[in-house]
């Protein structure tokens, strides 16, 4: 179970493409670029293998656009209203990317820096551990960050991702993983007929620029509703956003205990048998299903990365947390250590 690497280079950056592999036939490519899940590849009910998240071909098409394939998603995923918020009575000023807001960490966030790695092979599965200093003012992010990302594949058929991060000044920390998935395989169309299940009562309603209005909202007799398995496509004409769809925070159901892994997600789709399980210790999970892919996105098998083409399970804190008091804080101060663990788990029925 080593991992395998790759040279790969473009004209902007250097890359490398670091391969795991399980004894199940399960592999997973990363790029050290934005620590990204490059391919995901997983067999079927029959044992084929087949790439179960949507991406690009080449890294310049990572490079140009902000679908943030597989990447790491940092230094404060999701949206953070008008890029600004007080730690300790100073303001600080994000740059803004996604209209007047900042969004997955800015202009130039996680998933666009080239990180360090290093590959192990230890215990209970092969590694790959990314690295990167994430430095003062990045952004307009307060303090050094020294962040680590690790993403370990066990003979489970578990990819466990690890987060952590320290800083020498107080700061905001929110890290996500933003891999679509089409469990369908490459060749799958969209993903309204996946049938997902989210571990959640209620979600945090957000504007039309989809900053949370700080309010819990129930999910039940809502189309937000799927705490029994249902298909995406379901109920999603009944949303009024636009483009249409879900691009929801999720409060998760959590145990007493901060730490533990909790059941987030389960989605099944029903012709290849393939099922994915989310656990995660953090308090939300955006679902989002795909509503900003287009057809004028070329993805890695050459065809168009249409609307729906792969949906995300993001586990985070909610988004603009640092606006808003009643949310979990995503506060990070110099004597703390930020951790964060998700198992996305692959099986078939
Ligand atoms: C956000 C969407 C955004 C997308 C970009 C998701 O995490 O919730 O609103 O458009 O990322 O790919």
């Amino acid at each position: 179970m080593t991992p395998d690497r790759t040279q790969n280079s473009s004209a902007s950056a250097p890359t490398e493409l670091y391969k795991l592999r399980n004894k199940n036939g399960i592999e997973v490519g990363l790029l050290n670029y934005g620590a990204t899940i490059a391919n995901l590849i997983t067999p079927d009910k029959e044992g084929r293998l087949d790439d179960i998240c949507p991406g690009f071909a080449d890294l310049q098409q990572y490079e140009n656009n902000s679908f943030y394939f597989g990447g790491t998603i940092g230094r404060f995923a999701n949206r953070i209203k008008h890029g600004t918020f007080t730690i300790d009575g100073k303001k600080y000023q994000l740059a803004a990317n996604d209209g007047a807001h900042s969004l997955h960490g800015g202009v130039q966030g996680f998933d666009k820096h080239i990180w360090n790695a290093k590959e192990s092979s230890a215990g209970h599965g092969s590694s790959v551990r990314f690295s990167r200093l994430s430095p003062d003012n990045e952004e307009g992010y307060p303090g050094n960050l020294d962040v680590k990302v690790t993403y370990t594949l066990t003979d489970d058929d578990e990819l466990i991702i690890f987060y952590e991060a320290a800083t020498d000044q107080p700061t905001v920390v929110n890290l996500t993983n933003h891999a679509y998935f089409n469990l369908a395989g490459k060749e799958g169309l969209d993903i309204l007929h996946h049938e997902i299940r989210i571990h959640a009562d209620y979600y945090t309603p957000a504007d039309s620029e989809l900053i949370p209005t700080g309010q819990l909202a129930k999910v039940q007799d809502t189309p937000m509703d799927f705490r029994s398995w249902k298909e995406i496509g379901a109920r999603i004409q009944e949303l009024g956003n636009s483009p249409r769809g879900y691009d929801h925070n999720y409060v998760l159901h959590k145990s007493p205990d901060k730490s533990a892994l909790d059941l987030a997600a389960e989605a099944y789709e029903p012709a290849s048998g393939r099922r994915l399980e989310v656990y995660t210790d953090q308090p939300g999970m955006q679902f989002y299903s795909g509503n900003f892919l287009n057809d004028s996105i070329t993805g890695k098998n050459g065809r168009p990365c249409s609307q729906y083409g792969g949906f995300c399970l993001e586990t985070q804190n909610f988004p603009d947390s640092p606006n808003q008091p009643t949310f979990p804080s995503a506060v990070l101060r110099p004597n703390e250590i930020y951790k964060s663990k998700t198992i996305y788990k692959f099986s078939t029925n």
